[in-house]
């Protein structure tokens, strides 16, 4: 195979080869073919497309170029839950102990926020003491004793993505159907789980912008994940408006505790719902969504999720003591309130905006070894639908300093509209795939 013929034969609009597609894969892995040729083919990949029976190689090339872990002949259904990315998008804190509390075994492997959209791993990592580098073993040995166990992508596990999505961060081909979906699917390959549920974000701080994209990758994601033998279904969810109240590292762990007890705001409540019960459906563990629902509310508000949330955080190594206490999270230097200046229903809050902001604030990066501050964010964010008095907080801005929170001022102001009428109630599931 000589790798800049593979690359015209893309460029021009022809479907790869089988054999071909794996040892660029391969050399790619090893090092034999060069990062300008990787780019040069993802670039390709992204304007012409690959056909699924492409895909599916490429997925299947991917996943094996590393380590497959295996839960062949355990006792309970395996079942994971993938998340597209978006802002407030807290969801695996609470699906994860909340599936493992109704008899499912859930292997998460989670990834960093890049850009505005946030990950999971850096909400972990928010936890004094959590621990998301577990070895295979040690994953498997937290999954059978409490149920459930979420890490971060170890250097064994798909290393070609890992190598090819740093590549396609700086080479504009992230947003690419193909590219996305053997990314996603030779991670959740690996990881082993028989159930992939997918909550693909659709909206202005979503990778996928339209309803149409979004619709395209979801069918993509199920199709390979088909291929690969797993039972799969996914949700379109709204990422026009944030996720929840709380936007941030620390501050979001926070609000996945009160949702946890059985509080927390009612669009997190609704999605960590309908994500966990589609899992226990889609696995045969219950007969359908309405007694799933059921049985689910009753444990986030009986507190048998939260008992399995809290075992997790122990045999990862962390200090539960947050759970009853917030402020043993990191705490910001400065909180900042920002109040309405005239009173009315909000109309719309950017998810868009309000991500840049809480970047800027240091919750997020800009580039990947860049360090956060666990303590930045935004908390008691108005949501859409809210009425606010004039005076009345809007949201607070969690910072360093007052330096940083008064340079957000103004861009926060604007993302919040305000009108006199009551705006039509927020549709959070767009469509369900199944
Ligand atoms: N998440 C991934 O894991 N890969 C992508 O390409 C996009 C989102």
């Amino acid at each position: 195979m000589i790798p800049q013929w593979l690359i015209e034969q893309k460029r021009d609009g022809f479907a790869l080869k089988e054999d071909d597609i794996r040892s660029f894969i391969k050399g790619f892995t090893l090092g034999t073919i060069p990062d300008y040729q990787m780019a040069a083919l993802a670039m390709a990949i992204y304007f012409k497309g690959m056909t699924d029976a492409e895909i599916s190689v490429l997925t299947d090339a991917m996943m094996c170029s590393g380590e497959r872990i295996s839960f062949e002949g355990w006792p309970r259904p395996t079942a994971d839950k993938h998340s597209t990315g978006g802002i407030g998008d807290k969801l695996s804190l609470m699906i994860a102990p909340l599936a493992a509390s109704a008899g499912l075994a859930v292997p998460m492997i989670s990834g960093r926020g890049l850009g505005i959209t946030g990950g999971t791993l850096d909400k972990l990592e928010a936890i004094p003491g959590y621990n998301t580098h577990l070895t295979t073993e040690a994953f498997k040995q937290v999954i059978a004793t409490v149920g459930c166990s979420i890490i971060g992508q170890t250097e064994r596990l798909a290393p070609a993505d890992k190598k090819l999505y740093a590549l396609r961060d700086v080479t504009g081909t992230v947003p690419s159907i193909p590219l996305i979906t053997a990314s996603i699917m030779s991670k959740k390959g690996a990881e082993g789980a028989e159930t992939l549920i997918f909550d693909v974000k659709c909206g202005r701080a979503a990778f996928m912008r339209s309803l149409q994209d979004a619709r395209s990758l979801a069918e993509s994601l199920s199709r390979i994940g088909r291929a690969l033998n797993r039972k799969t279904a996914a949700l379109i969810t709204d990422m026009d408006q944030p996720l929840g109240r709380s936007i941030g590292n620390a501050v979001e762990v926070a609000e996945a505790v009160e949702t946890l007890k059985g509080k927390g705001p009612a669009d997190t409540r609704e999605l960590t719902l309908e994500l966990t019960a589609l899992m226990t459906v889609v696995s045969g563990l219950h007969a359908n969504m309405d007694s799933a629902r059921v049985e689910l509310a009753r444990h986030l508000d009986n507190g048998r999720a939260l008992d399995v949330f809290r075992k997790m955080v122990i045999a990862q190594g962390g200090d539960p003591r947050f759970i009853d206490d917030p402020t043993a999270l990191p705490q910001p230097g400065h909180r900042q309130w920002l109040k309405a200046l005239c009173s009315g229903y909000v109309a719309d809050v950017d998810a868009l905006a309000i991500g840049r902001i809480v970047l800027q604030l240091g919750g997020g990066r800009t580039k990947t070894d860049d360090t956060i501050d666990y303590a930045a964010g935004i908390e008691a964010l108005v949501q859409q639908g809210d009425y606010v008095e004039k005076g009345e907080p809007l949201m607070c801005l969690l910072a360093k300093n007052s330096s940083l929170t008064a340079a957000h001022l103004a861009t926060a102001c604007s993302a919040v509209k305000l009108t006199p009428d009551k705006p039509a109630p927020r549709k959070l599931i767009l469509q369900t795939l199944d």
